[in-house]
């Protein structure tokens, strides 16, 4: 379509150009070349007046039929364009967002990624979580902390912290922020990090992009909310995995209450914040404010059934 219209614009020009070079060759074969255009003897009024007014005035029809036809057409395709255009560019944006994202070195392939920021090092190569090792600021001791994944991080926050409109706004601003006090760096230039505002607004909107469904269906049973959004953590029938193992009445010894266990599902845990009888967070436990109080009941009776 662009080729063509550039072919189009480039025809034109050079169709122009050959035009004004025939008409001042066969201007000057018959003309004196001292006088100057303006001054020579023009046509004559009957020529003015007949041949020379209908042609202008053909012209001056033919296009104003052209218009006619042409700016409707024109406005007519409009929304569908703008729309293209604005997919076009959030598609670009995503791509760019992934690209922030990734590592500067491709584990697979060895290909090497200038623009890559490394948030794939910590939060997993594919938004999956991780862990890393921390020297925290406040005992001056190495610890390992979990990063959280971050394809179910918009449902997470769908009800978002005081103060944030929505759950896009309040992710920007964390990674905009950091988080003080944990391995999330502060990346906004805004607060002296090193990404513009374009480059987290792409980000964000990779992420946005690659966000899992986390809608439960109504009656899923313990087990089945289980396999839906715990195992990638807690492994296969709660084996562990980058979290606790569940086996083995681990959970009942946890939360003697079991009011207990339900309110950390629902409100995940915080790093360095104690839970349980001997848990410590890390802030990798997601909180699971999107399940309904039934579900957490049933995912609860589940874990303290393995
Ligand atoms: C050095 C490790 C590290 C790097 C690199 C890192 N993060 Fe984080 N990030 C963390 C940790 C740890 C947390 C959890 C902090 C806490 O305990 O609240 C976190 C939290 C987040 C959260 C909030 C998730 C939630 O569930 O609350 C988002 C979003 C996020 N990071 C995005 C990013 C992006 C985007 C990048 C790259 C530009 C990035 N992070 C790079 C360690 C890292
Ligand atoms: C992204 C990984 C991840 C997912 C998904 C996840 N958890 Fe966790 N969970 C953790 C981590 C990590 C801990 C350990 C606490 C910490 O490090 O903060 C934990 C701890 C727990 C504990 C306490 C275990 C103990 O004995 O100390 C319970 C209970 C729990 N999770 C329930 C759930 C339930 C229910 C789901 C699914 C609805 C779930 N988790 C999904 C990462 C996850």
């Amino acid at each position: 379509m662009r080729q063509l219209l550039i072919a189009v614009i480039f025809g034109a020009i050079a169709a122009g150009a050959a035009l004004l070079a025939f008409r001042s060759r066969s201007d000057s074969s018959n003309a004196n070349k001292s006088v100057p255009p303006a001054m020579r003897p023009a046509a004559i009024d009957s020529v003015l007046e007949s041949n020379r007014l209908t042609q202008v005035l053909l012209w001056g029809a033919g296009l104003t039929i052209f218009f006619a036809f042409f700016l409707p057409a024109y406005w007519f395709r409009e929304p569908a364009r703008m729309a293209a255009k604005e997919e076009s560019f959030d598609e670009q944006s995503i791509e760019r967002g992934k690209i922030y994202y990734a590592l500067t070195t491709d584990q697979e392939t060895g290909e090497s990624n200038l623009r890559g920021k490394e948030c794939a090092r910590c939060h997993g190569v594919n938004a999956e979580g991780g862990s890393t090792e921390f020297l925290d600021p406040n005992t001056g001791q190495m610890r390992t902390v979990q990063e959280p994944e971050l394809t179910t991080v918009f449902a997470r926050y769908e009800e978002p912290p005081e103060g944030y409109e929505d759950a896009r706004e309040f992710i920007t601003e964390t990674i905009e922020r950091g988080r003080p006090g944990t391995p999330m760096p502060t990346w906004g230039n805004k607060y002296g990090g090193p990404l513009t505002e374009q480059e987290i607004d792409d980000i964000v909107n990779w992420l946005e992009s690659i966000q899992v469904d986390v809608d439960i269906e109504e009656g899923a049973t313990g087990d089945a909310i289980f396999n839906r959004l715990c195992v990638t953590c807690h492994g296969v029938g709660g084996a562990g995995g980058s979290a606790p193992a569940m086996q083995g009445g681990t959970e009942a010894r946890q939360f003697p209450n079991i009011e207990d266990h339900k309110a950390f599902v629902k409100g995940g845990s915080k790093a360095g914040q104690p839970y349980g009888t001997s848990g410590m967070g890390t802030g990798g436990m997601p909180a699971w404010g999107t399940l309904t109080d039934e579900q957490i009941q049933k995912v609860v009776e589940y874990e303290r059934s393995l």
